[in-house]
């Protein structure tokens, strides 16, 4: 399960995996941008090119679209990169489910990011939401309307047409259960090359893992850092205890942790504290990956792969 543990250092933050089902490589190492206010978004995106990291995270429902396009602007100027040297990734939302809706939702989502192409398009969960203005569509019972019209393939057939007219390198799943990708594998043209998901100590997810790696497409990990949420795994005496031993940080100790197990993975900083410290990771020794993956703790954080609807759930939180 577990890869090489005599990674060196700089292979772990500079790790890339190929797509096979796509067109190049995706950085391990990626930066999220779920951050609600729309100046730290921005800030918080230049930080985390100047820490380094070159893969970014976003979604049509975040809204801070163009605050991710104008921090990786400015984190491109900053540091003498160009837009190759990053690769960005966005999501189609539930609303935009038929698949006329595709082509303007991802046309609407490059203009806010002001890019030209994007490396990796999501479908952000497989819960297609009554089509319209609304995000978040509700019945007057406080119900989500989903939509009933269309089918999760038929979307990826959508998705499918926009990597042949070149838009975008790749295309995936999000927030998908294993029994939800199986028949999607099966019948796609175009494979998915990525499947973003959450997880982390706490929620492994070794089965859908597994078929990943069987399969050639990419596990992309989010929260793993447990979204920060404490307790959670950031405080757990096993990583507190790794951390200790070697040196590093329980937010390195876990990152280290998802990359040697073959993940790439998402985390978010705020501050470029955070961000410098997440890219700073050191391969962990085989002993110290074998205790983490005997935690026997399990929590899923985040509702979204039961609804559809984005959120994780409330409990007591760092500040
Ligand atoms: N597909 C989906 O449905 C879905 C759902 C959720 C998230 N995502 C994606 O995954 C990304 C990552 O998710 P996440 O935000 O839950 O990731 P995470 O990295 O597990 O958690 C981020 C939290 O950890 C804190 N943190 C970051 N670095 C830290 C450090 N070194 N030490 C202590 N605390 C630290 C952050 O606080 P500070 O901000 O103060 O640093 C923030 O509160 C999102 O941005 C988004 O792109 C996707």
């Amino acid at each position: 399960m577990t890869e090489s543990p005599e990674l060196q250092s700089s292979e772990l933050r500079t790790k890339r995996i190929p797509l096979r089902h796509g067109a190049g490589q995706i950085p391990a190492l990626g930066f999220g941008t779920l951050i609600p206010d729309a100046a730290i978004t921005r800030s918080a995106t230049k930080d985390a090119v100047a820490s380094g990291f070159r893969h970014f995270d976003t979604a049509e429902r975040y809204l801070t679209e163009r605050e991710v396009g104008e921090g990786l602007q400015a984190g491109l100027a900053a540091n003498g990169l160009a837009r190759e040297d990053i690769f960005v990734t966005t999501k189609l939302w539930n609303t935009h489910h038929r698949p006329e809706c595709v082509e303007p939702a991802f046309e609407a989502s490059l203009d806010r990011l002001q890019l030209t192409y994007l490396d990796l398009y999501l479908i952000h969960t497989p819960f297609a939401f009554q089509p319209g203005d609304d995000f978040d569509p509700r019945d007057e019972n406080g119900n989500v309307i989903y939509d009933r019209g269309v089918t999760l393939l038929d979307t990826w057939k959508a998705m499918e047409s926009l990597v042949d007219r070149g838009k975008c390198g790749a295309i995936g799943l999000s927030d998908i259960t294993l029994k939800e990708l199986r028949p999607v594998y099966e019948a796609a043209r175009i494979k998915p090359a990525v499947v973003q998901v959450e997880a982390h100590p706490y929620l492994p997810e070794t089965e859908l893992l597994e078929f990943c790696k069987e399969k050639g497409i990419v596990f992309l990990a989010f929260a793993p850092l447990g979204h920060g949420m404490k307790p959670g795994p950031l405080e757990d005496p096993v990583i507190t205890a790794i951390a200790a031993r070697v040196g590093k940080s329980p937010a390195q100790v876990l990152l280290a942790w998802a990359v040697q197990r073959g993940t790439a993975l998402l985390t978010t900083a705020r501050s470029a504290a955070h961000s410098q410290e997440n890219f700073n990771i050191s391969a962990l020794p085989a002993d110290a990956l074998e205790e983490i993956n005997r935690i026997e703790v399990r929590q899923r954080l985040n509702d979204v792969v039961n609804t559809g609807s984005p959120g994780f759930i409330p409990r007591a939180k760092s500040a």
